[in-house]
């Protein structure tokens, strides 16, 4: 096998939102960075598709919302599960960053005096997110393209990391290492610092919002790593996806469409959302997933399995102007939603779990960092709409920060020698003649968890989960990978699947662990909050402990 290898200061795995901020500032800083992409660079993470907007309490609409207001709707919308120092961060530093973004170039909406527009989103007491129509992620990314190219940032596209790389002599990630999609290469980084900005797994599910790449492989290299994962239960259906065509299934129809005053309506007729929350339409993503999913369950949904997302009520240039995806997204599948309403129903959107993070957005395992979705804490058991590009931001900065503090002070050290060998070998292993494609293998994780892990789980359905994950994982000693170099798709799927299974299972145990509704973790068994036992979040690592962190109001 052929195989390269490269030096650098900072390696930033993943080119979203988070990654290229990430790389942004290092590189400001006078390192040397390399930002690894398992896609295109700048094309692959979910930052470009995030259509709504970026919260930052500016107070330019609403004068009355404040640093304090934002922090409160952030911590009630997470069922108070969040870490109070992050949310803090969040909150305190996403205006600085939003305007950071114009700097480079991105152009937000503005009113007609010039200041920022801002909409309402879910959950928000005051309208606070700041967008570009209803392509927000699209714009910033635009911007970030073109600063990273500003600032000389090395981009490899295409190479998928499977493991970090550790040197036990220092106790410490040195780098990373994992095989180019082109031609199979194996490719090995040695930095000084590593950050992993590689998103969320919103694949793990069949129906989705989230970009293909998204199958969680950065989550679960840190936990390989040793990397603690925080809150692993709680991952966000958004109320909104496409139902049909197929093709289009879990598609997002931005929460955007609410905020503009659009109406969730069933087969009968009926303006439903009031019957379950006074908030209607703008309540928090996870009562608004489960309305639509309880009508549907109910009979009330449409002959397609959805239920109706209305803007014919709006004025035309409204909907036009301020949604224009939207009008383009339908128009491409032959519905006029000026005239006809949309038909929706939940998607998988975001994982609030993931690498537990300090204020310095380091994990417990050294020298490895982490920002963006891969990361828990800040969102607590549900995220408010708005608040992940904010996230990418706000921690993209401090991820960039302090790797490159830590490079400064550090030596580029070597891994053990058995790190690299161990995992050509492991690479290796997988092609060959098997009984199992490894792409049915991926199908078959989505259905378990869409089945038993999703909107509405129980004991028995979750332990019918870790039982059929258990015999999956099995089978995975038995894969079908063919043997040839360029674009090997089976071999790329089979890594993944592998990953996927372990971050299934993670789920798993933390959703059987939180006996209560908290957030986006409804248990039918458990239907209510129960704040004196499980005001609390749940730690994981992969020596099979499990350990609690103490939330709430007042945290410790
Ligand atoms: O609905 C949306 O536009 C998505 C935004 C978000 O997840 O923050």
């Amino acid at each position: 096998m052929k195989m390269e290898e490269y030096n650098c200061d900072v390696l930033v795995i993943g080119s979203g939102g988070a990654g290229c901020k990430c790389g942004i500032v290092a590189s400001k800083n006078g390192q040397n960075v390399i930002m690894v992409s398992k896609g295109l660079t700048f094309k692959s993470g979910c930052t470009m598709l995030a259509e709504g907007g970026y919260n930052a309490a500016f107070g330019y609409v609403d004068e009355a919302d404040s640093l304090q207001l934002h922090i409160l709707d952030t911590l009630k919308g997470g069922a108070f599960l969040n870490d109070l120092h992050l949310v803090h961060e969040l909150v305190v530093q996403s205006p600085k960053r939003f305007i950071e973004l114009e700097s480079y170039g991105c152009l937000f909406d503005r009113q007609e005096d010039g200041r920022l527009n801002q909409r309402a989103f879910g959950g928000q007491s005051c309208r606070r997110t700041c967008f570009k129509g209803d392509q927000t992620g699209h714009e910033m990314m635009l911007g970030l393209k073109e600063e990273i190219i500003r600032e000389g940032v090395t981009t490899h596209s295409e190479v998928m990391i499977t493991k970090l790389l550790f040197d036990q002599s220092h106790s410490k990630i040195v780098g990373a290492m994992g095989f180019s999609l082109a031609d199979s290469s194996i490719v090995v980084y040695h930095s000084k610092a590593t950050v992993i900005a590689s998103g969320g797994c919103g694949w793990l599910y069949p129906v989705t919002s989230n970009a293909v790449q998204k199958t969680g492989d950065g989550i679960v290299m840190a936990y390989d790593a040793g990397a603690d994962m925080m809150d692993m239960e709680m991952v966000q259906f958004h109320p909104t996806g496409m139902v049909s065509p197929k093709s289009r299934r879990g598609v997002l129809i931005t929460e955007a469409v609410r905020g503009e005053g659009g109406h969730l309506i069933n087969s009968e007729g009926e303006r439903f959302m009031i019957n379950y929350d006074p908030r209607e339409e703008l309540a928090t993503r996870d009562i608004v997933a489960r309305s639509i999913y309880t009508e549907i369950q109910e009979g009330r949904g449409t002959p397609e399995g959805g239920v109706y997302l209305s803007v014919t009520h709006l004025p035309e240039e409204q909907v036009q102007t301020k949604l224009h995806t939207m009008v383009q997204q339908f128009k491409d599948v032959g519905v006029d939603i000026i005239n006809e309403p949309m038909i929706v129903a939940p998607t998988a959107h975001h994982f609030m779990g993931g690498i537990r993070i300090d204020g310095n957005c380091e994990s417990n395992v050294k020298n490895l960092f982490a920002a963006g979705e891969a990361t828990s804490g800040v969102h607590g058991a549900n995220r408010l709409g708005g608040n992940a590009l904010a996230d990418t931001q706000v921690f993209g900065n401090i991820a960039g920060e302090q790797s490159s503090k830590r490079a400064q002070e550090s030596e580029l050290e070597c891994p053990d020698e058995s790190e690299i060998k161990d995992e050509i070998e492991r690479i290796k292993s997988l092609r060959k003649d098997g009984k199992y494609k490894p792409e049915d293998l991926k199908d078959e994780i989505k259905e378990i968890m869409w089945k038993y892990v999703a909107i509405v789980r129980d004991e028995d359905g979750l332990k019918q989960a870790q039982k059929e994950l258990n015999d999956l994982e099995e089978k995975t000693n038995d894969m079908d990978v063919p043997d040839y170099d360029e674009y090997n798709a089976s071999l790329v799927t089979a890594l993944e699947v592998i990953s996927m299974i372990k971050l299934a299972k993670l789920i798993v145990q933390s959703a059987l662990l939180r006996k209560e509704s908290r957030g986006a973790h409804y248990r039918i068994d458990y239907p209510e909050k129960n704040d004196e036992e499980y005001l609390k979040s749940f730690v994981l690592n992969k020596n099979g402990e499990v350990n609690t962190i103490k939330r709430g109001l007042f945290d410790d």
